[in-house]
């Protein structure tokens, strides 16, 4: 199959326009209710399609979004107005992509270690949301670092680095942005250079699997964490150590052609997930362009106040376009803490 190598290099520049993000609501339907419980809000078919119109559909999101990565459900559902949410976003600008594996799984003979599946009818599921207006994909996977069980282990890293090359590579045959997200996971003691050490591995290695497998590196973006301290260190890193770490992994491992780089929240709070992506744009040089792609970062405290009731979904917003607006600046590393607490 010949590669569209122009529409994919121009749904890149679209993803990564200066100052938007991509909103990642790609959370499965068992992740959606538990997110949704944990607010004390109820679950569904039904409260889920209210969830997703809250954020997708939100008067203005188009100024602060240039895409939003969708689960199957949301894909094919109607919003709260009857409407196709793909289409919907659609018509404000915004592209809509689809998550497209289909779940980390025990990685057999690894215990506690996961390998994302679902390579193996993925021609077929991604020609349907071709079809269907979809204009890129998501593949997310999962390293874990335990440094007393020495995780992760070389063959992990190895099969979900092959796993999203492959993945990659007919996502663009379909003429789809591929966006290719290994998240070393926040949980654990780790310190601060074994996050930048480990992560090093793990990007370098997803890079040298899509130059092996012939991946159009303009035409992929590389959703990766930022490198950060394990959540049980109390040796915190500040904002510019953690910039510091993130950019120098990502220019050891990066080639200055790929399409860019967007960055994952993975369960930061919103606070610290912007000062970061501030701290990272303040660097000088980046040779890609760099983007906030959170799902918790930019939902949750917008979550705390709709509580699944209309009457709050006013307020839900004001919540929801601050946090949009913030990482915006930050993005354009124009942010400073002390806006958050300006109305
Ligand atoms: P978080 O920002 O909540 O980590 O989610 C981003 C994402 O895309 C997870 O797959």
């Amino acid at each position: 199959m010949q590669l569209d190598t122009q529409k994919l290099t121009a749904t890149v520049a679209h993803l990564l326009a200066p100052e938007k993000g991509i909103l990642a609501a790609d959370e499965s339907n068992g992740t959606a209710d538990k997110r949704l419980e944990s607010f004390g809000i109820a679950t569904g078919e039904d409260m889920r399609r209210k969830f997703r119109h809250l954020f997708l559909c939100m008067p203005g999101v188009e100024e602060f979004l240039s895409g939003v990565i969708l689960y199957d459900e949301t894909f094919w559902q109607d919003n709260c107005d009857g409407k196709p949410f793909r289409i919907a976003l659609r018509e404000k600008g915004i592209l809509p992509g689809i998550k497209v594996d289909t779940g980390a799984k025990d990685f057999p003979g690894f215990p506690d270690e996961k390998l994302t599946v679902g390579l193996d009818d993925l021609p077929e599921r991604i020609k349907k949301y071709a079809d269907a207006g979809a204009a890129f994909t998501k593949w997310r996977a999962v390293i874990k670092i335990d440094e007393k069980a020495g995780l992760p282990t070389d063959a992990c890293i190895e099969a979900n680095a092959d796993a999203l090359a492959r993945y990659a590579v007919v996502a663009q045959q379909f003429g789809l942005v591929p966006i290719v997200e290994p998240e070393v996971l926040l949980e654990g003691p780790h310190s601060l250079k074994t996050s930048e050490i480990i992560t090093t591995r793990v990007v370098g290695a997803v890079i040298q699997k899509l130059q092996d497998y012939k991946a159009y590196l303009p035409g992929v973006i590389l959703k990766t964490s930022m490198v950060i301290n394990g959540n049980k260190n109390a040796d915190e890193a500040s904002p510019v150590e953690v910039a510091d770490a993130t950019v120098r992994m990502l220019r050891k491992t990066v080639p200055t052609e790929l399409g860019g780089v967007e960055f994952l929240s993975g369960g930061q709070t919103a606070v610290e997930a912007t000062a970061h992506l501030d701290a990272i744009a303040e660097k000088e040089d980046l040779p890609w362009e760099i983007a906030f792609s959170y799902a918790r970062a930019l939902q949750e405290s917008a979550l705390t106040i709709w509580q699944g009731k209309d009457e709050n979904v006013a307020a839900a917003c004001t919540e929801f376009t601050k946090r949009l607006r913030l990482n915006q600046l930050a993005d354009a590393g124009k942010y400073d803490v002390s806006l958050e607490y300006l109305d």
